[in-house]
C-alpha cells in the first residue's frame, strides 16, 4: 500500500495533508525519514513524528455517549459523538452503529467495519440491547407482561415482545432487540409511565464497562469485540 494512503487510512489526515507531513520530514519507515509519499509499504515500522502509526483495516470504539450530543457523524448545529473522539481517530472514518437520543446516555461503539454495523443494526438478527431507565408516574400493572406480548401504538407502531424489569418505583431495565426511534420512551409511556433518564448498558453480550466514564471511550478489547459478533 502506498505510503500516504496508509497514513490516511489511520488517521493522519487526508491524502494531501499527509503528503504534506511527508513532505515535512515528519514520516519514518523503518526509522529512516522518507520524502516520497508514493513510496509502497509492507510490513516496515511507519513513524509519525516518531510515533508509531499501526495500521488497522477495521477500528472499533466503545463511547459511553454523555447527554447533549447525537449521535450522528457530523451536524452543522449540534455536538456530535464523533467529536468526542481525537483528531486522528475521527479522521479513521468510523461512524456510529445504531442511535442513541441526545438525551440518552451510554454504550454506543463506532466503527468502520460495516458488516458488523449491519449485523447489529439488522432486524433480522435479534441482538438485545439493555436500557437502564429512571421513570416517572405508575406502570400498569401488567406492563411486565405488555411489554412481553409486544405493544401497539395507537398510531399502528408495533413493537415486538420486550422484556420489562422493574427494580423500584421509579427505576427499570429494559431489553429490546429492535431500534425503532424512541422505542424505550414510547413503550415505557404505552403503560402508563414517563422515562426521565435513559441509559444504554448492554449490546449483544457486551456490557458498558464500569470504568468508561461518561464522555469517555476507548478501543474495544478483542474479547470485548467478540461478545459483539
Ligand atoms: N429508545 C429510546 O427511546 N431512546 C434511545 O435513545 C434508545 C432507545
Amino acid at each position: 500500500m502506498r505510503l500516504d494512503r496508509y497514513l490516511s487510512h489511520v488517521g493522519c489526515g487526508t491524502r494531501t495533508e499527509v503528503q504534506k507531513l511527508v513532505k515535512q520530514k515528519r514520516v519514518s519507515v523503518d526509522n529512516v525519514i522518507v520524502t516520497t509519499p508514493n513510496m509502497h509499504i509492507n510490513n516496515q515500522v511507519v513513524k509519525l513524528d516518531n510515533y508509531e502509526v499501526i495500521y488497522k483495516e477495521y477500528y472499533y470504539f466503545i463511547l459511553n455517549k454523555p447527554q447533549g450530543v447525537i449521535t450522528a457523524t457530523e451536524d452543522s448545529q449540534h455536538k456530535t459523538v464523533l467529536d468526542l473522539l481525537n483528531i486522528a481517530d475521527q479522521n479513521k472514518k468510523v461512524a456510529p452503529i445504531g442511535r442513541l437520543d441526545k438525551d440518552t446516555e451510554g454504550l454506543l461503539i463506532l466503527t468502520n467495519d460495516g458488516k458488523l454495523s449491519h449485523n447489529l443494526t439488522s432486524p433480522a438478527k435479534h441482538v438485545n440491547k439493555i436500557y437502564y431507565a429512571k421513570i416517572q408516574g405508575n406502570l400498569d400493572k401488567d406492563a411486565v407482561e405488555k411489554f412481553s406480548l409486544g405493544i401497539q401504538l395507537n398510531d399502528g407502531t408495533k413493537y415486538k415482545s420486550a422484556k420489562l424489569e422493574v427494580i423500584s418505583n421509579d427505576e427499570i431495565y429494559v431489553t429490546i432487540n429492535e431500534g425503532k426511534f424512541h422505542q424505550v420512551k414510547k413503550m415505557v409511556k404505552a403503560v402508563g409511565a414517563e422515562v426521565i433518564f435513559l441509559k444504554r448498558v448492554k449490546m449483544g453480550n457486551l456490557d458498558l464497562p464500569e470504568d468508561l466514564l461518561c464522555g469517555e471511550y476507548r478501543e474495544l478489547t478483542e474479547d470485548e469485540l467478540d461478545k459483539l459478533r
